[in-house]
């Protein structure tokens, strides 16, 4: 039977039917209507160069089955970069690996369009050597470096220098460019009324603060007629960068005027859930007021997208005629095949991303990382697979460095045994997914442990491992994944009252009194007495040093305490000298004077060692052992992550 002559509920039959269908962006026919969306990897080098990395990252992705990819942002004047390794596309020297990627990318049916960016004053001095410019002369909140207005005759160099990189992208080969009129850059600097308080043609009403824009736009069409552009806007956060509906609306319709050939709507912080932005609330719906009313205002398609973590929520999105396409930024980051899988029926074989914003958080490395994909930024170290075969691998330990580096010992052809001594997969990881907003991380724990089976690793669990029981297996590489015992800090008189570790509270309901003191303030700490404080104990945390949560990334760190705020629960920093007497009463000194608390229970919330050593007779016994250990914070667990399934790919070679 042909397409033509299948009855409609048939072609409704398809899944994803809505996602499937093919759609065209100005001359452009992309194959489905699902769009990866522009994400600074940071895999490019410092020179402003695309690298084999950056293409590795992408090919993966377009051999998953994305329609369009929006490559990251490329910088069109060295003075626009906004973080280190943000590619630039302002010299011709540049546009030979843009080249590259075309060529090897179209191979796969995906399109391809180039983010093009100028940072305006959403950068720094000590990152570009230059003074950031932008309209006015006005600091950005995050930045805080004062910038230099532009002058007049410096905006006409910069929408030339928009146009000449737009034509060098054409001239590599790219389908379209996208102008970021979005994130706070150059351009959404000067749509914002707070950032532009210019008195000449580029400030004062909509349509002078859009020129900018809608001159680039029109340059474009005029230098490159058949290349299609993009343009990114959005409503921008409450506090800066606001654009308020009426104003996203004549954006969009003074770019479609202009020329542009598709919108992409970019919902602002504030739109989104905060379990998007920060994992601490419970998921919700978001929220998508602006993408239908873009809709109905321009002729040309509508991307929307950010926060769409349930495929069909974009199927009903395209369906209702909501948005044209939809992007996936952070779901195709952990899962390159998302689009193959969901339109061959395997949406329970999708890897989940668990919303913990490592990818965007960067505090030591500017690269992107992810814990549900160890692979990012390292695709080809997987292309060659089997290269384990005929060598024998044994993990200990279950948590979710032991769980990757069976999965990509597997993936990679080594035949794998895992040890656990609990009975639960994914061990911190996993106990952490029990406090409120964090349950998304099961979902990765329950990926990985359904893939392991089906790989045919073989479990050992609720068994303590021995020396022996390591060797019978006769493995070429152990990797030891477990932490290991909580540090006792040096308490007089703590034995007079109950002592927990984290660990036993949040993997069950021990027995505990209802005044509870939790000896530690890391993340660990804070989102424990979060979880008790949520059950209705009494719970007060005490740190050493001087912040709580200091171990996490800001936004995390703002919230657990915002959230810790809510609960009533007091938090102590800078405490010391701590006692307990026989009557249960804990004494601390706290900024000059003593505190005095009531207690039954003490969590102690320091420090697990990190890794544990009781399998250290191993070295010098099998080929190669490994002792990784685990994490509960994510950032510091993705490392883990990256470290043992590293050593995986180049380990045949060594064996
Ligand atoms: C690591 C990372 C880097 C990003 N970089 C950019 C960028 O350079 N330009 C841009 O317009 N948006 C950027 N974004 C925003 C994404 O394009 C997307 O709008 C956002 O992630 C929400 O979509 P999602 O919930 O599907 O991930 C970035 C997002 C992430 C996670
Ligand atoms: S780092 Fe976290 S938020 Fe980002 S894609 Fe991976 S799982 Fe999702």
């Amino acid at each position: 039977m042909t397409d033509e002559a299948q009855k409609p509920e048939e072609a409704e039959a398809k899944p994803f039917a809505k996602l499937a269908e093919s759609i065209r962006i100005g001359e452009v026919d992309v194959r489905n209507r699902i769009v990866l969306p522009a994400m600074a990897t940071g895999f490019g080098s410092s020179e402003g160069f695309l690298t084999e990395r950056c293409i590795a990252y992408y090919l993966e992705r377009a051999r998953g089955g994305v329609g369009l990819i929006i490559v990251e942002p490329a910088a069109v004047a060295p003075a626009g970069r906004h973080i280190a390794n943000t590619p630039l596309l302002n010299d011709d020297k540049f546009t030979q690996m843009h080249q590259r990627l075309c060529e090897v990318l179209h191979v796969e049916g995906v399109k391809l369009f180039v983010q093009l960016m100028h940072a305006g004053r959403k950068t720094s001095s000590r990152l570009t050597g230059m003074k950031p410019v932008a309209p006015s002369s006005r600091a950005d909140r995050d930045f805080g470096e004062k910038p230099v207005a532009l002058k007049t005759e410096e905006i006409a160099e910069i929408v030339d220098s928009f146009v000449a990189a737009a034509v060098r992208a054409h001239q590599a080969g790219y389908d379209g460019v996208e102008l970021v009129a979005s994130g706070g850059f150059l351009l959404h600097q000067f749509l914002s009324r707070d950032s532009n308080r210019r008195k000449d043609n580029y400030g004062g009403d909509l349509v002078a603060r859009a020129r900018v824009l809608t001159d680039i736009v029109a340059g474009i069409r005029a230098a490159a007629p058949t290349l299609a552009v993009s343009v990114r806007m959005g409503p921008g956060r409450k506090k800066d960068y606001h654009l308020p509906m009426d104003e996203l609306l004549e954006v969009a319709r003074l770019s479609a005027g202009a020329g542009a050939s598709c919108i992409d709507v970019a919902l602002g912080a504030e739109m989104l859930p905060r379990t998007d932005r920060v994992p601490i609330a419970s998921p919700g719906q978001v929220q998508r007021p602006v993408e239908p009313v873009v809709k109905g205002a321009v002729t040309v398609p509508v991307i929307g997208g950010g926060g769409i973590f349930d495929l069909r929520v974009a199927e009903q999105l395209v369906k209702n005629g909501r948005v044209d396409m939809v992007a996936l930024g952070r779901p195709i980051v952990t899962d390159p095949q998302l689009p193959t899988k969901i339109f061959s029926s395997r949406v329970a074989a999708l890897r989940p991303c668990i919303h913990c914003n490592v990818c965007l958080s960067r505090l030591s490395d500017p690269t992107m990382s992810c814990p549900a994909n160890p692979m990012v930024g390292r695709e080809q170290l997987f292309w060659l697979a089997r290269r384990g075969a005929g060598h024998h691998v044994v993990v200990v330990g279950a948590g979710l460095a032991g769980l990757w580096t069976c999965m990509a010992a597997a993936e990679l052809g080594y035949t794998v045994e895992l040890f656990e001594e609990g009975s639960i997969l994914g061990n911190l990881l996993a106990v952490r997914s029990r406090v409120p907003g964090q349950t998304d991380n099961y979902a990765l724990v329950d990926y990985l442990s359904r893939e392991l089976q089906t790989l045919g690793v073989k479990f050992h669990l609720r068994r303590k491992v021995t020396l022996r029981d390591v060797l019978d297996q006769r493995p070429d590489v152990v990797f030891v994944t477990r932490i290991g015992e909580i540090q006792v800090p040096e308490i007089d008189g703590l034995s007079n009252v109950q002592t927990l570790d984290p660990v036993t509270v949040l993997s069950g309901e021990p027995t505990m009194g209802d005044k509870v003191v939790l000896l530690g303030g890391g993340l660990m700490g804070a989102e424990l007495a979060y979880y008790l404080a949520k059950r209705g104990k009494h719970v007060t945390l005490l740190e050493e040093r001087s912040r709580v949560a200091s171990d996490t990334h800001p936004e995390l760190r703002q919230h657990i305490i915002a959230a810790l705020r809510e609960m009533d629960c007091p938090v102590h920093v800078g405490v010391h000298d701590l006692q307990v007497n026989v009557y249960g009463e804990l004494t601390a000194q706290h900024e000059k004077r003593t505190l005095r608390l009531l207690v039954d229970t003490v969590i102690l919330a320091g420090n697990y060692e990190t890794c544990d050593n009781t399998l250290r007779e191993l070295e010098g016994k099998v080929k190669e052992v490994h002792f990784i250990g685990d994490a509960y914070e994510t950032a510091e667990l993705t490392k883990l992550v990256y470290q043992a399934t590293g050593i995986l790919a180049d380990l045949a070679d060594r064996l």
